[in-house]
């Protein structure tokens, strides 16, 4: 099976530097030789922020050389913009969609490595194009990433994409975006920290997620199993796979951004992972984000082969 992986390295969905440079230290570390020989690891390249955040600001100086005015910088001081760095984000995120458009075919495995959560609505939204709509999400994560621009407290887009790609937002800020995942067609698993309005708006929207503390309650072979019948429960779509790695426990993965106390373990990941693998060629991509080399690097590089080795067993 093929494995394309696209480094994806961006960190403006969040204030904190260091997961843009995981991409390249997990290139230089040649992951790819961990894994089974069944698959056969490519890189397509590495996405990178700087690069096309330099783009973007000479296209904006080419187009409209007067949109910095005095007027426009004191109404973005007095309010702060609802998603901090949009027009930079949508500039990389529209780069990403089309890159996974152009380079990966519908039989392909897809591992995206980030760079912070933002990334995951546009791998979901390629991939919903790619499998023409045929697509299911399992979301491993300590937070719901389900804050709308209205309602989020920190303006930080890594905590909005899943609310984003549920379309959710009721302006859709990126044009290139026009694919959206039906909100029955994804499971949460490990939560544990959600902001007051997110918590509400999940539970009114109908999202079924698993609590941390649930999969402790019913253990993670029950939730895993009940999670695969729900989003697929005839067999028969492709999976997508959101991997956050703060939703691990931060003794097992202490190197991220925005750490939560009593989450998952690699035992439970496995269990997961064995059970998304029983659907054989389904199981069509994943993203690995939030991996943060800077915050703490032994234990997390550690931790992230075991991750990738046991995503990419036989
Ligand atoms: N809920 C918080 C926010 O909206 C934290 C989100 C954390 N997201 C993440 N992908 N680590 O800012
Ligand atoms: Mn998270
Ligand atoms: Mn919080
Ligand atoms: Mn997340």
């Amino acid at each position: 099976r093929k494995v394309k992986i696209l480094g994806l390295a961006v960190s403006i969905g969040q204030p904190k530097k260091g997961v843009e440079w995981t991409p390249q230290i997990l290139l230089d570390s040649q992951i790819s030789n961990l894994f089974h020989p069944q698959y056969e690891a490519d890189w397509i390249g590495i996405l990178d922020q700087q690069v096309l955040i330099e783009e973007w600001k000479q296209k904006l100086a080419l187009n409209s050389p007067s949109i910095e005015s005095p007027e426009n910088t004191l109404l973005q001081e007095e309010r702060p913009p609802k998603i901090k760095n949009l027009g930079e984000l949508n500039y990389y995120m529209e780069h990403q969609y089309k890159s996974i458009l152009k380079n990966i075919s519908s039989t392909d495995f897809l591992l995206s490595i980030g760079g912070d959560h933002s990334v995951a609505s546009a791998t979901i939204s390629a991939s919903l194009k790619l499998q023409k709509g045929n697509l299911s999400v399992i979301w491993i994560d300590a937070h719901g990433d389900c804050n709308t621009p209205d309602i989020s407290p920190s303006g930080n887009y890594h905590g909005m994409p899943l609310a984003h790609v549920f379309g959710l937002f009721k302006k859709n800020p990126f044009s290139w975006m026009s694919n959206f995942l039906p909100i029955q067609r994804c499971v949460q698993i490990g939560i544990r920290d959600l902001d007051g309005e997110e918590e509400k708006l999940m539970n009114s929207i109908g999202l079924k997620y698993f609590t941390a503390s649930q999969v402790r309650n019913y253990g993670i072979q029950q939730v895993i199993k009940d999670s695969l019948a729900y989003v697929d429960p005839e067999n028969n779509r492709n999976i997508h796979l959101s991997l956050d790695v703060d939703g691990f426990d931060p003794t097992f993965v202490p190197g991220t951004g925005t750490l939560a106390p009593n989450g998952l373990f690699i035992e439970d990941y496995s269990v997961v992972v064995d059970e998304i693998k029983k659907c054989g060629e389904r199981f069509s991509s994943m993203d690995l984000v939030e991996v943060n080399f800077q915050i703490e690097k032994e234990q997390t590089l550690k931790a992230v082969k075991e991750i990738l080795k046991t995503t990419f067993s036989d």
